[in-house]
Parts: C-alpha cells; sequence; structure tokens
C-alpha cells in the first residue's frame, strides 16, 4: 500500500520535473569504467568538502562578526569574535576547526585530484573543458582560502594580505592606485575586512558552486577516463548499448566510495580533535596573536597550499628587460598557475595513462613533483641566498616540464594501450 503510494507520488513529481530520469542519466544508468583505483576518491571527497565547508561556514557566520574596531579589551571585535566562538559557543570550537581543517583538507585533497589528471591524461581530448572548468574551480578555491584568511584579523591574516595585496603595485603606472582601490584604504583595515568578507561568504562560493556543477555536467557528457586512458566508449554493447568495460555508477561506485569517505573522515577527526593547527600547517601560531598594524612580524609566510608559488614568486630577484624583479615574481607566478590551463595541448604524447607512456614523461613527472615539493617546503622557510638558488632552480623545472612538454611528450617511447580496460 505505502509502495503503491510512493509510486503514485514519484509518478506525480516525474510528470512536472525529470527526477528518475535524472537519476538513472547521472547515477543508476551512468556507466563508469570499472577498474577505478584509490586515485579517484578524490573527486567525491571534493564534494564532501565542499558540503562541510559550507555548512561549518554558515554556522561560523552566525557568530563572527567582520568588524576591525577596538573592543572594551582593546582586541579587535573580529578577532575577539573568533575566540568567542572557540570559548562561548557550545560546539564552537568543533565548527571553527572543522572549518580550518576543512580548508587544508580542500587543498590535499585538489592536489591529489588533480595529480591523477597528470597521472592518467585526463585532461586529454575530449576532457579539455571538463579540466578547465576544474582549473577555475582551483582559482576560486585559492581566492576563497585567501580572503577566509583574513577574517581571524590575527597577526598574519593581517600581515599576509597586506603582502599579496601589495603585489598589485608592482604593475607600472597604475600599481598603486589599484592597490587603494582593492584595500578601499591606503594599509588593510576595516573596509579591506568587509570586502573580503563579502567575497569569502557570498561571492566566491555561489561561483564555486556553480563551477563544481559545470564540472560534473562536463563529466557526464564525456564519461569518465581511467587508469588505463582508455575511451569505454568505444566498445559497446551491440544490443544493450553499454559500454562493455562500464559499470552502473549507483550501487558501484556510490559504495565504494564510501570507504573513501569513512577513512577521510578518521583521518580528519584526528586532525580536528588531536591537531587542529598540526604543527602551525594548518594554523599558523602568530595568528593566534591579534592584527596589530604597527607590528610586523618577523618572518611571514602564506599557509602550506600557496608556498610553492609563493617560493616562485620570491625566486625572482634579477630586475631584466627594464622590469623589475618583484614584478617578474608576480608575472611568474600567475603563469605558474595559468600554465596548467594549457595542459591539454601541452601534451602530445599518443597514449594517455602512465602506464604506457615512456620513460622520458615518467622521468619528467617524477623530476617536477620532487621539484614542487621543494618550492612547497622553501616557501615556508624565510629566504637565505642558498634557499633562494634552489628555489630558482626548482622554478626553472617547473616551468621547463610545461615548456618542454610538446617535445619530450612526443618522443618519448610508448608502449602499445590494449583494446579493453585491464584492472
Ligand atoms: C571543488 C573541487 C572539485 C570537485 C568537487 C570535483 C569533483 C569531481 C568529481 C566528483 C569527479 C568524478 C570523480 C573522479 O574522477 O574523481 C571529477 C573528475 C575530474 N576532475 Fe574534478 N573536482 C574538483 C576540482 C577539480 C580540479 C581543480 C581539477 C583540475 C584542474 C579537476 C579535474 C578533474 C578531471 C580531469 C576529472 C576527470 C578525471 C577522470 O575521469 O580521470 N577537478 N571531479
Amino acid at each position: 500500500m505505502a509502495n503503491n503510494k510512493m509510486t503514485a507520488m514519484l509518478q506525480w513529481v516525474d510528470e512536472r520535473f525529470p527526477l528518475t530520469a535524472t537519476w538513472k542519466a547521472h547515477l543508476s544508468e551512468y556507466y563508469a569504467p570499472k577498474n577505478f583505483n584509490f586515485w579517484y576518491f578524490f573527486g567525491s571527497l571534493a564534494l564532501l568538502v565542499l558540503v562541510i565547508q559550507i555548512v561549518t561556514g554558515i554556522f561560523l557566520v552566525m557568530h563572527y562578526k567582520p568588524d576591525a574596531s577596538l573592543n572594551a579589551n582593546g582586541v579587535p571585535v573580529a578577532f575577539a569574535s573568533v575566540e568567542y566562538i572557540m570559548r562561548d559557543v557550545p560546539w564552537g570550537w568543533l565548527i571553527r576547526y572543522m572549518h580550518s581543517t576543512g580548508a587544508s583538507a580542500f587543498f590535499v585533497v585538489v592536489y591529489l585530484h588533480m595529480f591523477r589528471g597528470l597521472l592518467y591524461g585526463s585532461y586529454r581530448k575530449p576532457r579539455e573543458l571538463l579540466w578547465i572548468f576544474g582549473m577555475f574551480i582551483y582559482l576560486c578555491l585559492m581566492a576563497e582560502a585567501f580572503f577566509g584568511y583574513l577574517l581571524p584579523w590575527g597577526q598574519m591574516s593581517y600581515w599576509g594580505a597586506q603582502v599579496i595585496v601589495n603585489l598589485v603595485s608592482a604593475i607600472p603606472v597604475i600599481g598603486s592606485d589599484l592597490g587603494v582601490w582593492v584595500r578601499g584604504d591606503y594599509v588593510i583595515s576595516d573596509a579591506t575586512l568587509n570586502r573580503f568578507f563579502s567575497f569569502h561568504v557570498i561571492a566566491i562560493p555561489l561561483v564555486l558552486l556553480g563551477l563544481v556543477f559545470a564540472h560534473i555536467i562536463a563529466l557526464h557528457e564525456v564519461g569518465s577516463n581511467n587508469p588505463d586512458g582508455i575511451e569505454i566508449k568505444k566498445k559497446k554493447d551491440p544490443n544493450t548499448g553499454i559500454p562493455l568495460d562500464g559499470i552502473p555508477f549507483h550501487p558501484y561506485y556510490t559504495v565504494k566510495d564510501i570507504v573513501g569517505v569513512v577513512v577521510f573522515l578518521m583521518v580528519f577527526s584526528v586532525i580536528v580533535f588531536f591537531a587542529p593547527e598540526l604543527g602551525g600547517y594548518f594554523l599558523e601560531y602568530n595568528n593566534f596573536i591579534p592584527a596589530d598594524p604597527l607590528q610586523t612580524p618577523p618572518h611571514i609566510a602564506p599557509v602550506w597550499y600557496f608556498t610553492p608559488f609563493y617560493s616562485i614568486l620570491r625566486a625572482n630577484t634579477i630586475n631584466f628587460f627594464w622590469v623589475d624583479a618583484k614584478l617578474w615574481g608576480v608575472i611568474f607566478m600567475g603563469l605558474g598557475v595559468v600554465i596548467l590551463f594549457f595542459l591539454p595541448w601541452l601534451d602530445r604524447s599518443p597514449v594517455k595513462s602512465i602506464r604506457y607512456r615512456g620513460p622520458i614523461y615518467k622521468g619528467a613527472l617524477a623530476i617536477f613533483v620532487v621539484a614542487f615539493l621543494i618550492l612547497g617546503y622553501l616557501g615556508m622557510l624565510a629566504p637565505t641566498p642558498g634557499r633562494t638558488l634552489v628555489a630558482q632552480i626548482c622554478t626553472i623545472i617547473y616551468f621547463l616540464f610545461f615548456f618542454l612538454m610538446p617535445w619530450y611528450t612526443r618522443i618519448d617511447k610508448c608502449k602499445p594501450v590494449p583494446d579493453r580496460v585491464t584492472k
């Protein structure tokens, strides 16, 4: 009886909204390659972290105040409101630590998700647009993290924002006016805090959600790649039209993804409950000191997920072509991110997956990863002449990986790709 009522209700909805059709097209009759491995967990984990960030963010906004003026105790209101969340709001500490840990978790998951793309050539035809949506998502995530970091109005919030916004002043002619326009003031101030708050809680999340939606739609249009880099749509059952190497996303991958979710939540909980600052990597110690515009901290470093690009920025120490070293730093840092958009066209290999690539790409990718990690490490430290030299070498390796890619991917000795997916 109840069952009949449910069916009738579903039919009522289906006549007005494509609920069953959407369920089928995107889940129960969406055929994904049967050979996904653990690298394919990170897309669904990124969705999970997105939800965690939005839900915890909503609760934080209920108590947080974007106000740089000083309270009766001489502490900035914004800083004090975060302390209030941590000490007085019931479970506020949990919500805040989930959000701050979630920010780093987002980047861990997204970096691994992008690296999977490099391993299996997931950005290659026909997935170029899917990759480009992903890159815009990545830009949004960087902006979101940068704006969010100013909100607690600690020393690192303040001085980190000061350093980054000051970079626009390196732009010739309009630079300093542009800096004032971005800040809304001559220094980072209450006006800056208010606009960063607005971008962090509404503008960027709206764009981000739209992009994630477009990302999934593009993925479902072309279908997933897989660890073999074989297009499963090329071999279909002649009777059913279903890819021979495909399995329905639901229930097979919905259930498999639960494994990833459980493991992720275990690691996430351990960090949230036992080490939310993670030795200063997730929450910098200097940020527990209220912002003081009159006292520059001796060493200003961004959070770990920005440090590879921060290293590239600092590695440029020479003025050339009449352009200031600082401006070159900004240009190279920007180029370091922008170049990733062009990956689908830089890679000319006849195969997609690392499994069938030759030794040159494997070697190049390994060297690239090492250089990227070294850049990330150096970006956390104060510069010395020795460290700057290493950062310069790693910056060159970083760019050579991309600029030489059209050449070395073409001459590499690839292995034959099988017709059907293996394991
Ligand atoms: C909020 C961030 C993101 C979310 C929620 C997200 C979500 C997803 C999901 C659910 C999938 C399918 C499952 C999987 O293949 O793991 C996927 C696939 C993919 N994503 Fe993302 N993604 C995000 C960011 C990115 C970024 C930053 C890039 C690259 C710049 C990217 C590139 C790709 C590619 C190339 C695929 C297809 C992979 C394949 O089929 O082998 N994504 N994404």
